[in-house]
């Protein structure tokens, strides 16, 4: 070092500082032109501003962490919608993120506005080194290529071929079989195993075992290896831009014992196929329906059949379990409901397992599903980034009436768990658990952006028929054979995020079963 100059490593810093703040400033003053045109041409003006004296958003990224980890982060984003409105930004390191739970925004971002939002950069990163080009990880042609083989080649559109009865009977029978008589137990647990059974079974053909005292070891090696990478992608997507220095070691442990555990249904499948020239598809049935055969019809080409059947495996076991649970939790402690529910069962299905043209004929359990599904959405919060400059139809001004200029890039996060506790829309009774508000079938349709569990619009759940379908099943033969559900948790709710919202303490229940559906 020459005595009088700055050491290099200093000088190549400061370089490295000023292109970072000759380029945002550039950015920022980019945008700002870009708003005062938004402003004169629409109309648009600023939402409310959360955290105006916390330059960085730091103090913000502090007091989220703490709320998350105290496990409530949903009850207070409803405290800070009541306070800044239904629309506000808030400062998150130098951007701006706008939260909303406004239905008319919701349906901006999800149906009117689709083209202008994407996904995949928010989460993509995620989940890998488990997939490779999920669903989850893309947007635009390559995402709509990926939706219509689900659609069509999986045959998700057309619900009564890809259900398999005889496999949903079997599972059940192994839940009732591990429900003890007269004795609290935890039913989330059971309903995490029935689900990896089930979707193990919908996805590769081969039931997981979970509710069996035969289950490999191997299964059970699986079973655990996706349970704890649903966990860590979900933590990755809380801690943001910092899940790049979270250790990966546990991913990638998880990720071989999937990879080999599919690999190898991936290889018998493959295996057993005829060669395509010799294909007679018409004659080609096979027992059942499973995705992995569905799809090897149209591809062998591995690593692409390995994501399709991964992304179920994440997408419909965690979220169907949750679903299951709060109904029963909420049965629970509604015996009314639960009563009405039970008879309504026994009045038109009686105690046999119901066919798919029974269980849709069944209007109250739809309506006990709707109701479970406001209060406890599986997926309670989403975002999107915006891949052009745009604006939200509402949420700027003092009164929030105005529109909002959305920059190119701009991060938006909504929430189904503040709309569907709104008492602007579900009026003053919205914290009631009240199944009949859905008997009104026009009421569902007004409350387009007020109701999505599901989300709506292109990107809607492509699962939501099959997991309204198993859900019903398996509460259908629960009231069949249970006369009386107690809760045996004097505990309340807690939020329990991960992929997918459950209660932290569980769903501990005791039942009693009814003597002539033992008969
Ligand atoms: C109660 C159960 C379920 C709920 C509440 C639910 C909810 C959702 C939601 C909200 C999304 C949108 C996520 C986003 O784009 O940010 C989604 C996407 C998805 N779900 Fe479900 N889901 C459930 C069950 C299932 C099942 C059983 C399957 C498959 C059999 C499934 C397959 C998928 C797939 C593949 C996507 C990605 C769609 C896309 O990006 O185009 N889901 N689900």
């Amino acid at each position: 070092m020459v005595s009088g100059f700055p050491p290099v490593r200093l000088l190549i810093l400061l370089i490295f500082l000023s292109i970072i703040f000759v380029t945002a400033s550039l950015q920022a003053y980019k945008r700002h032109r870009e708003a005062r045109q938004y402003y004169k041409l629409f109309g648009c003006r600023q939402p409310p501003l959360e955290n105006a004296y916390d330059p960085l958003g730091i103090s913000k990224i502090i007091r989220s962490t703490k709320i998350f980890l105290k496990k409530q982060s949903l009850l207070t984003a409803i405290k800070l919608f009541s306070e800044y409105g239904n629309t506000y930004t808030s400062r998150v390191f130098t951007s701006r993120v706008v939260f909303t739970c406004d239905p008319r925004n919701i349906r901006q971002i999800l149906v009117t506005g689709f083209a202008d939002w994407e996904s995949s950069p928010l989460r993509g990163h995620l989940f890998k080194p488990l997939l490779a080009h999920s669903i989850f990880q893309l947007d635009g042609p390559r995402w709509k290529a990926t939706r219509d083989t689900y659609r069509h080649q999986a045959r998700f559109s057309n619900l009564r071929s890809i259900i398999d009865v005889s496999r949903q009977e079997k599972s059940v029978q192994n839940l009732l079989n591990c429900i003890p008589d007269s004795k609290p137990f935890d039913l989330s647990v059971l309903f995490r195993h029935l689900m990896m059974d089930l979707t193990t079974g919908f996805c590769l053909g081969d039931s997981a075992n979970s509710l069996t005292t035969y289950q490999t070891e191997e299964k059970k090696v699986f079973a655990e290896a996706i349970t704890d990478i649903q966990h860590r992608i979900a933590t990755g997507g809380f801690v943001g831009p910092l899940s790049r220095f979270m250790s990966k070691k546990q991913m990638r442990i998880d990720t071989e014992i999937i990879h080999r555990f599919v690999g190898k249904y991936i290889d018998a499948t493959l295996a057993r196929l005829i060669p395509y020239d010799r294909v007679d598809q018409k004659s080609y049935e096979p027992e059942g329906y499973n995705m992995l055969d569905a799809l090897a019809e149209f591809s062998r080409d591995k690593i692409e059949l390995r994501d399709y059947v991964t992304t179920i495996l994440i997408a419909g076991t965690e979220s169907t379990s949750s679903l299951m649970s709060s109904v029963l939790y909420l049965l629970a402690r509604n015996e009314h409901v639960f009563l009405k529910l039970r008879q309504s069962i026994l009045e038109i299905i009686g105690r046999e397992p119901p066919t798919l043209a029974q269980i849709k004929g069944l209007a109250y359990l739809r309506c006990v599903l709707n109701e479970a599904l406001r209060f406890y959405p599986p997926v309670p919060i989403n975002a999107r980034i915006a891949n052009t400059s745009t604006t939200l139809p509402v949420g700027g001004g003092s009164d929030g009436n105005s529109p909002v200029y959305i920059h190119k890039g701009q991060k938006i996060v909504f929430s189904s768990f503040a709309i569907h506790r709104s008492e602007e829309v579900y009026g003053s009774d919205a914290l009631v658990f009240k199944p009949e508000r859905w008997e009104n079938v026009e009421a569902l349709k007004e409350r387009g952006g007020s109701f999505f569990p599901f989300l709506l619009g292109p990107r809607a759940c492509p699962g939501q028929q099959y997991a309204l379908q198993e859900t019903s099943y398996v509460i259908i033969r629960l009231l069949q054979t249970f006369k009386e559900i107690k809760p045996r948790d004097s505990r309340p709710w807690k939020e329990h995020m991960g992929l997918n919202l459950r209660n932290d303490n569980g769903c501990w229940l005791e039942v009693v079963r009814d003597e002539e559906a033992i008969a």
